[in-house]
Formats: C-alpha cells, sequence, structure tokens
C-alpha cells in the first residue's frame, strides 16, 4: 500500500498550496453519501464455548485451512436457538458463580482462566442485512474492546484477531460483505489469559459498530485539531488523514470547517485537490484562526466540532465530525499543573471500568453517572488505570468538565505495545479532558537501561502522532524518579512515595511532578470496626492497612506543597478483585472513596470538605451501638467550616477550631440518642448535622437519581434503596433482603450493594440491603413511557418510584435481523432437524394446505443459503407431504416432534457435493466397478437402487 508519510513533501506541498481557498463546495455537487456509523449493540446471541474440548466449542479447530470456510456456526442457518440473546456492552463474568479458588482472588473469584475451560470463552452471533446500495462502499467493523482475545468471523471468512482487552480495533470487511443480503458476524472470544490483576470482565464490553463509508474517506481517527491560544485568538492546525480505495487515483480536497457549540461556523479552509494513488493515503495540513475562541475549562465545557469534508470530482465522498476543545495544558515545576495558564490542583482519583450490576460492561449512562458522582466529591482529574478507557469516559469528561490522565496498556515497544500506545493516541487526541498520556504502571522494567530505551520509543509514538501533549508514567514507589526509564518522562510521577517526592523536588527543582497513584487507604461503607470474617475494614481513615497514606495523610502533605501538580488516589470507587487486606470471603477491593454502586464512603466527604466550595459537616459513626452502651466511640466530623460543636443527647461535648485539611475527633461514651454537630462559619452556627440512634427497620425508601431518561435502549437510571425506621430515619445496620419489580418501559440490568463480601448475583432482581442501602440498575427500552421500579422487603413498607422516559431519536444503528416465525395452526412455525444440521422449514398451515420455504441442507435437503418455495403442501391429520426442488417428503406430527422422511433429489454428495450417481445398467462384479463404469460405492452389500435415507425429526424453534 502507498503511504505518504506525514511529513512527507506531497503533504507538506498540499498544505502550502491549501492557501485560503474559502469558497465553498460547487452547488451542484452530488447529495453527501458520508458515511454511515451504526452503532451494531443490539441484537447479540451468545453462548460459551469450551477453552480445552473443540467438540464443546463449535469444532474450532483448524478453522483456518480454507478461506472463506469457517463453519457452521458461521452460517446463516446455524441453530443458535439455544444461544442467550444479549445486547451490548455485555460482560459474563458478572453472571458467573464465586469460586473460593485463591487463584481467583485478584479477579474477584470469578471462574476464569485455564482451570475454568467451559466458562472462559464465549461466542457471539449477530446477523444483519445490507441493502443493496452498499454495493461499492467500505464497510468497517470497529470494535472498542473485546476481553480479551477476539477471533472475527464475517459471512464465514476468518477477518482477524485481536489480543488484548482494552485495545480498540477494526477489522475492513469489505470483501466479505453481502450488500442486499442478510450478513452473519462471528465472535469467539477467548477470556483465559488476563491483562491486569484486577477484575477485567469477559466478552464483548463495550460497543461495536458498523461504519460504511465512500471508497475515499477519512482514516479512522484521522483527524487531529491541535489549538495554539494567544490572547484574544487561537490557531488551529488541523491534520487530516484520507484514504483512497479507488481502483485508481483520486484527485481529493478536504474542506475544514469549525462550528461552536451552537453550530455556527467560525472558520472554514479547503486544500487544493491533491492526488491519491489507488490504495493510497494522503495527510493535508491546515491552519485557520479563530477570533475570541471560548475555551475549555474545567467549569466551562465549551466544545467545536470540526466538520471534514473530502471532496474529488465535484462530489462529496466523506464528512467526517470531531469534537474538540480550545484550551491550553501545561506542567510547570513551581506552580504545578496549569490549565489556560491557570494553577489547577490536580484532585485526581484512579479508577477500574467496573461498577455494581454490570462488570466491566458500563452503558454510557453509567459512565456519565460515575464522573458526576466523582464530581460531588470534589475530584476534578482521573487517571484510566491502567488501559484505555472505553471511549465514552471521555466524551462524559468533556462533556461534564473533567481532566483525564489517559494511560496505555502494555509498556512495551515491541509491536503490540506501541500499536496499543498509537491507537490511544490517536483515538483520544482530540478530547480537551486528556491532559497528558501515561505509558505505563509500576513496570519493574522502567528501571532499567532497556526501559529508557521502551519509554523513548513509545514517547515518539505520542509525539508523531499528537505532539501537544507531555507523557508521563506512573513508577512503583519514588525511588527511580528521573532515573533509567523515567528520564522519558516529561513529568515525574510517583505511586504513594510522598517523601521520595520531596526529595526529588529538592534535588531537581526544575521537573514538575505529579503525583500518579496516592493513599490506598481501604474502608467498608457504613462498617467502624474491623471484622476480618466478614473481610470488612473500619472506615476511620487511619485504617489503611497497607501501610500507605491515609487520604488526610496524602492530601495535606500535597496540598501545601504548590510545586507538587496534585494525585490520583487510589481509588475513586470500588472495585471487584483485589480484596485487601482479607480475603475470601472479600471479592473486592475497598480502596473506594465511592463503594461499587456509588455509595460515598465516609472519606468521600473529608474530599468534598477540602476538594470542593461548597460548606460540608458530616459525622460519623452511626449512633446505633446496642451493647456498646458506656463504652467510648471515636466521632469524628469532616468539614470544611472554622469551628465544630459537639453535643450528645443536647449536652455539649465540647467544640473545636478546624485546621485546614484535617478533621475533628471527639470520644464519646455512647448512649442512644443523638450525636449532633453544629458548624460555625465567621463566628455564626450555619449548619447541623445529626446521627440519632433508630428503631428497627420499618419501611423503604427509593430514590432515582434521574427523573427522565431517553428512551433508546441505552440509558440508565439507578434506584436507590434505603432502609428506614418507622420514623423515617436511616437504619445504617439494615441488611433486609429487598425485591425490585420493573414495570413499564424499563428493564432490571443489575443489581447491588456495595458489600465487598457479598457472592449474591448482580444479574438478579433482589439483593440485601447491606448498611442499610442498595441498587438497582434501570435501562430503558426504546419506546417511551414510563417506568415503575418497587422496591419490598418482607415486613417492611414498600417503596415505589416512577419516571419518564422520554421519546428520542435512535442514534444510527444496524437494525436486529430476526427470522420471521410464522403464526397459526397446527404444522404452522419454524422447525429444524434436531442434531444440529443447519436447515430451516417454515411452515404455514391453512386447513388442508401447506406453504412455507426449506433453507438449507444442500440441494438435496430441497433449499439452498436461499429460501426454496414448497410445492404440493398437504395436511392430512398428523400427516403432511409436499416437495421442494427435487426433493420429496412425507411427515408425520409425533407429540412436539415431525418425523421428516424425504425422498427422490439422491444423495449428498459429502465434500464437493457430487450428485447421486447412476444406478449400474447390468450385474455387479463381487470386486469392481460394474460392467457400465458406475460408482462401484452404489449398493455395496449386495443393496440394489437408491438407498433411502433415515427419516429426519425436525423439533419447533423459535428462530
Ligand atoms: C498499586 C497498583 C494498583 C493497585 C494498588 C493496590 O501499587 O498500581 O493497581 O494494585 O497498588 O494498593
Amino acid at each position: 500500500m502507498f503511504k505518504t508519510s506525514l511529513a512527507a513533501p506531497a503533504a507538506v506541498a498540499a498544505a502550502a498550496e491549501q492557501a485560503q481557498d474559502r469558497t465553498a463546495p460547487p452547488a451542484t455537487a452530488a447529495p453527501v453519501p458520508g458515511r454511515e456509523r451504526l452503532l451494531l449493540d443490539f441484537g447479540w446471541r451468545f453462548h460459551f464455548g469450551h477453552a480445552a474440548d473443540a467438540a464443546q466449542d463449535f469444532n474450532f479447530r483448524g478453522n483456518f485451512s480454507k478461506t472463506g470456510n469457517f463453519g457452521p456456526v458461521s452460517t446463516l442457518l446455524f441453530d443458535d436457538n439455544d444461544w442467550k440473546p444479549v445486547d451490548l456492552p455485555h460482560d459474563w463474568a458478572i453472571e458467573l458463580p464465586f469460586q473460593n479458588d485463591p487463584a481467583l482472588s485478584s479477579k474477584g473469584f470469578y471462574p476464569l482462566g485455564r482451570t475454568y475451560p467451559a466458562t472462559s470463552i464465549g461466542w457471539y452471533r449477530r446477523v444483519f442485512e445490507l441493502p443493496p446500495s452498499d454495493a461499492g462502499k467500505r464497510i468497517t467493523l470497529e470494535f472498542d474492546g473485546v476481553y480479551r482475545e477476539a477471533t472475527v468471523v464475517f459471512n464465514g471468512f476468518y477477518i482477524g484477531r485481536h489480543i488484548g482487552g482494552y485495545d480498540p480495533f477494526s477489522f475492513d470487511a469489505t470483501d466479505f460483505a453481502s450488500p442486499g443480503g442478510k450478513n452473519v458476524l462471528l465472535v469467539r472470544v477467548d477470556a483465559t489469559q488476563s491483562d491486569g490483576w484486577f477484575y477485567e470482565g469477559a466478552g464483548i464490553y463495550r460497543h461495536v459498530w458498523l461504519v460504511k463509508t465512500d471508497p475515499l474517506h477519512v482514516k479512522q481517527w484521522g483527524t487531529f485539531v491541535r489549538a495554539q491560544v494567544r490572547p484574544g485568538e487561537a490557531t488551529i492546525q488541523i491534520r487530516t488523514e484520507v484514504e483512497n480505495h479507488r481502483q485508481g487515483a483520486a484527485g481529493a480536497r478536504v474542506t475544514s470547517t469549525i462550528l461552536d457549540a451552537a453550530g455556527k461556523p467560525v472558520g472554514k479552509a479547503a486544500t487544493v485537490p491533491a492526488s491519491i494513488a489507488a490504495g493510497g493515503e494522503r495527510v493535508y495540513e491546515q491552519q485557520m484562526v479563530v477570533k475570541a475562541p471560548a475555551l475549555w475549562s474545567l467549569v466551562e465545557r465549551n466544545l467545536y466540532r470540526l466538520v471534514t469534508e473530502v471532496e474529488a470530482g465535484g462530489a462529496v465522498t466523506d464528512r467526517y465530525e470531531t469534537p474538540f476543545g480550545i484550551r491550553t495544558c501545561s506542567f510547570d515545576a513551581e506552580k504545578g499543573f496549569l490549565l489556560n495558564g491557570k494553577s489547577v490542583k490536580l484532585k485526581g482519583t484512579c479508577n477500574h471500568q467496573d461498577h455494581a450490576g454490570v462488570g466491566a460492561a458500563l452503558p454510557d449512562a453509567v459512565q456519565y453517572f460515575r464522573v458526576r458522582k466523582l464530581q460531588e466529591m470534589g475530584c476534578n482529574s482521573l487517571r484510566t488505570s491502567h488501559n484505555p478507557p472505553t471511549p465514552e469516559l471521555l466524551n462524559a469528561a468533556d462533556e461534564l468538565g473533567m481532566l483525564v490522565f489517559d494511560e496505555t496498556r502494555m509498556m512495551s515497544s515491541n509491536p503490540e505495545g506501541l500499536s496499543q500506545f498509537e491507537n490511544l493516541v490517536r483515538r483520544d487526541r482530540n478530547h480537551p479532558s486528556v491532559f497528558m498520556w501515561s505509558m505505563g504502571n509500576e513496570e519493574g522494567a522502567a528501571g532499567t537501561d532497556k526501559g529508557l530505551l521502551i519509554l523513548r520509543s513509545m514517547k515518539a509514538v505520542a509525539a508523531r502522532h499528537d505532539g501537544s501533549r507531555l507523557v508521563s508514567m506512573a513508577p512503583n514507589g519514588g525511588n527511580s524518579m528521573g532515573k533509567f526509564g523515567f528520564a522519558a518522562c516529561d513529568v515525574q510521577g510517583y505511586n504513594y512515595a510522598d517523601p521520595q517526592a520531596d526529595a526529588f523536588h529538592k534535588a531537581n527543582p526544575k521537573v514538575p511532578v505529579m503525583g500518579t497513584e496516592q493513599v490506598s487507604a481501604v474502608a467498608t461503607r457504613g462498617i467502624y470496626t474491623m471484622d476480618p470474617e466478614h473481610g470488612y475494614v473500619g472506615s476511620y481513615d487511619p485504617y489503611t492497612t497497607t501501610g500507605r497514606a491515609s487520604c488526610e495523610g496524602w492530601w495535606s502533605f500535597c496540598n501545601a506543597r504548590p510545586w507538587l501538580s496534585g494525585g490520583f488516589i487510589w481509588t475513586g470507587f470500588d472495585y471487584r478483585g483485589e480484596p485487601s487486606p482479607y480475603q475470601w470471603p472479600n471479592i473486592g477491593s475497598q480502596y473506594g472513596i465511592i463503594d461499587m454502586c456509588g455509595f460515598p464512603k465516609d472519606s468521600f466527604f473529608y474530599f468534598q470538605a477540602w476538594w470542593g466550595s461548597k460548606p460540608v459537616l458530616h459525622v460519623f459513626p452511626h449512633w446505633n451501638w446496642p451493647g456498646f452502651e458506656g463504652k467510648e466511640i471515636a466521632v469524628w466530623v469532616y468539614s470544611n467550616l472554622d469551628r465544630v460543636e459537639l453535643f450528645l443527647n443536647g449536652q455539649s461535648l465540647g467544640a473545636k477550631d478546624m485546621k485546614k485539611d484535617s478533621h475533628l475527633a471527639w470520644n464519646v461514651v455512647y448512649a442512644p440518642g443523638a450525636i449532633e454537630a453544629r458548624g460555625f462559619k465567621d463566628g455564626k452556627q450555619v449548619m447541623t448535622t445529626t446521627r440519632e440512634t433508630t428503631g428497627p427497620a420499618a419501611k423503604l425508601a427509593l430514590t432515582a437519581d434521574r427523573q427522565e431518561v431517553s428512551a433508546d435502549g441505552e440509558d440508565v437510571a439507578m434506584f436507590a434503596v434505603e432502609v428506614r425506621d418507622a420514623q423515617g430515619r436511616p437504619v445504617p445496620i439494615a441488611d433486609n433482603q429487598v425485591s425490585f419489580r420493573v414495570s413499564g418501559q424499563g428493564k432490571t440490568i443489575g443489581v447491588g450493594n456495595g458489600d465487598p463480601t457479598s457472592h449474591e448475583p448482580d444479574t438478579g432482581s433482589s439483593r440485601k440491603a447491606f448498611s442499610g442501602l442498595c441498587m438497582v440498575l434501570v435501562q430503558s427500552t426504546k419506546a417511551a413511557g414510563s417506568i415503575t421500579v418497587e422496591a419490598t422487603s418482607p415486613g417492611l413498607t414498600s417503596a415505589g418510584v416512577t419516571i419518564s422516559s422520554k421519546a428520542v431519536k435512535l442514534r444510527p444503528q444496524a437494525a436486529v435481523w430476526e427470522r420471521a416465525v410464522p403464526a397459526g395452526e397446527g404444522f404452522t412455525g419454524l422447525w429444524r432437524p434436531a442434531g444440529g444440521a443447519s436447515q430451516v422449514f417454515t411452515f404455514e398451515q391453512r386447513g388442508n394446505s401447506l406453504t412455507g420455504t426449506v433453507e438449507g441442507g444442500g440441494a438435496f435437503g430441497g433449499g439452498g443459503e436461499t429460501p426454496i418455495a414448497i410445492a404440493d403442501g398437504k395436511v392430512d391429520g398428523a400427516a403432511i407431504s409436499f416437495s421442494a426442488a427435487n426433493v420429496s417428503y412425507t411427515g408425520t406430527l409425533k407429540g412436539d416432534a415431525i418425523e421428516l422422511q424425504r425422498t427422490g433429489g439422491g444423495f449428498p454428495g459429502g465434500r464437493g457435493g457430487r450428485g447421486a450417481p447412476a444406478e449400474p445398467a447390468g450385474p455387479r462384479p463381487a470386486i469392481g466397478p460394474p460392467p457400465d463404469g458406475t460408482d462401484p460405492s452404489r449398493g455395496i452389500g449386495g443393496g440394489r437402487g437408491p438407498q433411502t435415507p433415515a427419516p429426519t425429526v425436525l423439533r419447533r424453534v423459535k428462530r
């Protein structure tokens, strides 16, 4: 393939020539064929395969011997009636029962890996139609991420494999597509191997897209917008990569239009046409100035859109949109991180992609929910530890105002490592939220000479495809800061080692420093004692267990040092796997400041107080301590007010001044009643927070995080249950079993309660409350209306909430194809041979007449891939007869099955599909062929005439 490298003279010439050609495309331009990017999430079928037994793995072995012949499972007629209907994103791991196997600890005790071959391979099938008008278009299949090895087969053709659970990948499927017909996409997913040391899910857990383009089009991630901001204006440099898949050369020009948030054009430029060879690509460089740009910031998330039009021969062949923002990001050794020239302390959290109810398969709405939740605690940045994120997380960050330290998975300059990093950079380089690239985490090799070479090679990739952002990575500790591979980092990171960071800064005052991973404190939401039996950790901040800093220890250190750019707490949300400090029955981590559901732990309020700006007054623990009467309980207050006075049952326990970035504590002799904190600002009492001893659980309260969702089959609302006493007070120790019933235009997609030890399934419709709370995640259907959730629990007053689901234009998506199932009397319906032969009989009975089709079975079964109409169809009580092509059938209904006898049409020819040979003319010799030379294999054993095939048993099926 001809390629023009980025700096090739042709490209530079094109850039120079593009001049300020601001003419609009000719008015006579053909209608824009543009591109279609269709979501391919709905209507998949899923079945487990087997990692150790081909027979249970749809005969996956040696399927690569002939192109286009992958096997029955890849064909349209394959019987997938026992495959489970699923929509993407899908994570099969969370549906598996926990196994108490220490080898599974880091992955959350889900049975995945070599020793669990029956649950480590998943097969996915999806049939879709392409209209005849797609002939001549490029057809590409894009996968945002599959865990972990994907083998992709399209219409029986093996089209590629991808290894790596987080890296997006795509295949050009044009040559294998059937425009005007049905297309079968098959994906075998192998999750036996791991990428990380934490829960990672299994399956197609991100979106899949069907992309159709003209052969002359913008390459995938082929636009790059870079803004240079000066007072009052910004110079926008645009790089566009165009591919030509036409048979001949194309003279293509690129027109770039910048639209502001309101859709108003604020800049436009067109290049002169430049030739792109057949099968080649060209890079176009353009530049324009936007006056008085609206900068992107954490507060004002101003987004622009670049509209790229590729034009050849007077026709626009592609229209490609790139959202972007105009902002500057830089680091200063003295002032830390600067956004648009102003110091912004990075108040960050590290997060894995894992949430209650859905595992790694987060619907987009859950990404947005999580970003909002992090913002509620004052968090302004996140690190996508330890892998490339789902693209929609970056959309959420752009739109909601969150900075992202974007991390690759494999720190390596091997082809896989470089390609993963290149994909990350190319995919994410236009997101204003992404402020720096992370080349890895705690890689021992980074601290060696080889590490320096590896990281330099990686850095070169970032420079080549971006060049506007700095690079860094997260070292294990801080001793290696600035040394070996870390010398390649523009900003020195460190994990946890605050004292070493201090020492490094003293020795290297000109090098910017940013914390890459901090704190690692553990806490179980609503629990205040250490409970190894249940795997619970008390929520007082000093319980770091890992010997690392507490929340307060780290933040007070960080905030006192202006040169320190900030840091990223391990972690924002709890996640499955890596249980610490306890193991089984604990199945998840407890590092989160927020639990798996999104319920805040106490330290959330510490950060809300010192990271946020609104007044905070949070008191803990709860005040339900039967049996602790007369004993001392530590009462802590997180607040950003000046002074707090604590009361027990109306009696003052004294007032204390709040120190910046700190907390207050009293030891209180427990007596049931109320513990009350009164907060003062400038000498005035401004807030009060009370925790009361409650009565027993009496009722449920239910709240939804959204009052309205979109009726698109994707949107999600979170319904939280709080167990309350008769007076309506939250019961913080309640663990009642709660059941959910969802009616109207929504469905349950998962449940959770934040208990890191719960072994209840996330995919059920019932969950115990944990520390008084649990949650159900409800997804809209595609029909507008209302969604009602009812929560019930034995002995408690139930609760219900109704939200609305509003009609929206669905985003472009591939229609779900299902075989039509005729309804009616008797034999009417779909039938398939028992035993898995790829044949479908569609019958429609009207009185004594039978019509329908036969598909499959080759010429000898009466039908091919295209349905053959049946003729002379008759029904006589339990008997049927009909013919299809040259085959006649008679059948008898026996219970739920039809015993079908085929006559005529010869015999299946086996390999090569030869037709039935003629009967020999004369007597057959005992050895050798008959005198007329006909096939000696006919009638062996003295038989004469055609053999009657054994009857086929048909069973009624749904598809
Ligand atoms: C870090 C590591 C994280 C996580 C954490 C647990 O060293 O980077 O991925 O394992 O420890 O404390």
